[in-house]
């Protein structure tokens, strides 16, 4: 009998850059109608080995074979042609047009005498929308989406050009917890349609809940390919990161009584309720909730990117002027936003050039930069984080994705910060990393800094916070003390919150 070429052979793939070698001689086989999970530190080189299949990059050796034919490399409208697909990790929507703009951008549908049909393009953008189960308007403009939906959509355009290979590098990591489902939905509907995919990410749950086999990179280096069946979390997590994690445990409650922060009637637009809270020193607040609940909004208004109807924030009894980015951080107010592009990452500048970006003027005097004392401040924050580069002088757009978000923690731990803001401070980044930052998180709020922590990722929201606030429509839908966070309906209490779905109090 004549065995079937498997759809994806990667046989051999080697690349370095700029002398440094990244993939080492990596080979595996992915068949049609199968899930491979690909794990690995920030750095080990997953999404390299994906630009490679693509067409983006070619590699230094090593072949690609697609259902057994070489695929030339360097190409990517030869390997879309051949059938392979890729929602990559950075995603680049055109913002400015519309969702059924988007998935026809290059294909677009013209009427007979050449002009756009637009009918035509918004009822097939529809179409494939509902595929996926998404109820969204395919009018509306991409920059009036979340980033999970935003995700989505391009996951929608990825695979409606008939994709045979699909290739998905942290398709989750924007979407939380509790929309993952959908996405569930759609690789299984793929795996059913005989689409071969390799899917990236750095949840174990999902690895576990979708993939069908595991190939983990270390340094480059093919560390592990087993059927999910012979390979339970520590096994992954081990030839990962060489080491054996602990487990998150939850915050422990001694916090001081002495109120730091308080914000009141904070009201983000006529719409929603005014809030007010407190946060004492060292204490870590979670703010917990679902989607366009409001969460980025309120700590947006807090650091002042963004105009809220009316508010107050004071520290250390001293009013702030609310809505000047520039005074917040003059009054200790540190922020590290959800989306690392706009968190001001210049791509095409160095480390630490961007780690010492808002805090460049410390390390000046009269106009010139102390760098001695730049670099060695800066040395020591990106240690911290366990940065994963070549040097402080490595340019960030050619540092992993989870290691540039390291980068917009690390700038924010060099000088004096009363209140550390975090939003989705995790994402994209590995196990390994992530257990270090939560030790740097605890460790800032040991020594006295007021943390507010908005994270999708209910184990992280639970076990780092001290107390969490659950925000729905911008206002403030409930809170659960340190002790209900210990119970073990914690997450149950949060989503009803979160959903309006609380069950009221019968009094008999
Ligand atoms: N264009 C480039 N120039 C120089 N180095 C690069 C370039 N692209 C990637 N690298 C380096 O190659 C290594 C692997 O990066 P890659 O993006 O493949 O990692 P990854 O496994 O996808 O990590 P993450 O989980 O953070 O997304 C990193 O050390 C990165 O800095
Ligand atoms: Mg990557």
């Amino acid at each position: 009998m004549i065995k079937q070429a498997p759809a994806l052979q990667v046989n051999g793939i080697q690349k370095s850059f700029g002398g440094v070698p990244v993939l080492h001689s990596v080979s595996f086989d992915v068949p049609s109608g199968h899930v491979t999970a690909l794990a690995g530190e920030n750095g080990a080189g997953k999404s390299t080995l994906m630009k490679i299949i693509s067409g983006q990059i070619t590699a230094d050796a090593g072949v690609v074979t697609l259902f057994g034919q070489t695929l030339e490399q360097g190409n990517p409208i030869l390997s879309r042609r051949s059938g392979v697909s890729i929602v990559p990790q950075e995603l680049s929507p055109y913002p400015d047009l519309t969702i059924y703009e988007n998935l026809f951008v290059g294909r677009e549908i013209r009427n007979r005498i050449g002009l756009l049909n637009h009918s035509e393009m918004q009822k097939q953008a529809r179409q494939m929308l509902e595929i996926f189960g998404l109820d969204l308007n395919p009018k509306i403009k991409m920059n009036r989406l979340s980033v999970a939906a935003t995700q989505l959509v391009e996951i929608t355009k990825a695979t409606s050009w008939g994709a045979r290979i699909l290739l998905l590098d942290e398709p989750t990591s924007a979407i939380p917890d509790r929309e993952v489902d959908q996405l569930y939905k759609v690789v299984r509907t793929l795996r059913k349609q005989n689409v071969a995919m390799i899917y990236t990410t750095h949840r174990m749950v999902e690895i576990q809940e979708l993939a069908d086999s595991v190939v983990v990179l270390r340094d480059g280096n093919l560390a592990l390919n087993v059927p999910i069946k012979e390979a339970d979390e520590s096994k992954i997590v081990h030839s990962m990161v060489g080491r054996d994690l602990e487990k998150l445990t939850s915050a422990k409650i001694n916090v001081s009584a002495k109120k730091r922060i308080e914000i009141s009637n904070l009201q983000l637009d006529k719409k929603s309720e005014p809030i007010s809270f407190d946060i004492a020193q060292g204490e870590i607040l979670g703010l917990g909730g679902l989607i366009g609940a409001g969460r980025t909004e309120i700590v947006e208004s807090i650091f002042g990117i963004r105009k809220a109807r009316s508010g107050i924030v004071i520290i250390d009894g001293i009013e702030v002027n609310i809505g000047s980015p520039s005074q917040s951080i003059k009054a200790g107010v540190a922020f590290v936003p959800e989306d690392r592009k706009g968190a001001g990452l210049v791509l095409s500048r160095s480390v630490v050039d961007n780690a010492s970006l808002p805090h460049i003027r410390e390390f000046s005097r009269s106009g010139w930069v102390n760098f001695g004392a730049r670099n060695n401040a800066i040395n020591k924050a990106v240690k911290a984080v366990n940065l994963r580069s070549r040097g402080l002088s490595q340019l960030v757009g050619t540092l992993s994705g989870g290691n540039q978000q390291k980068i917009v923690l690390a700038r924010w731990l060099t000088q004096d910060v009363k209140l550390l803001i975090l939003d989705e401070p995790t994402r994209g980044v590995d196990v390994g990393a992530r257990s270090e930052i939560y030790s740097i998180i605890r460790k800032l709020a040991s020594e006295g800094m007021s943390v507010l922590l908005v994270s999708s990722d209910m184990p992280e929201l639970i076990g780092m916070s001290h107390r969490v606030l659950v925000i729905r429509s911008g206002g403030i839908a409930g809170e659960l003390n340190r002790t209900e966070l210990n119970r073990d309906d914690a997450q149950i209490k949060i989503f009803e919150f979160a959903s309006g779905q609380e069950k009221e109090d019968i009094n008999v």
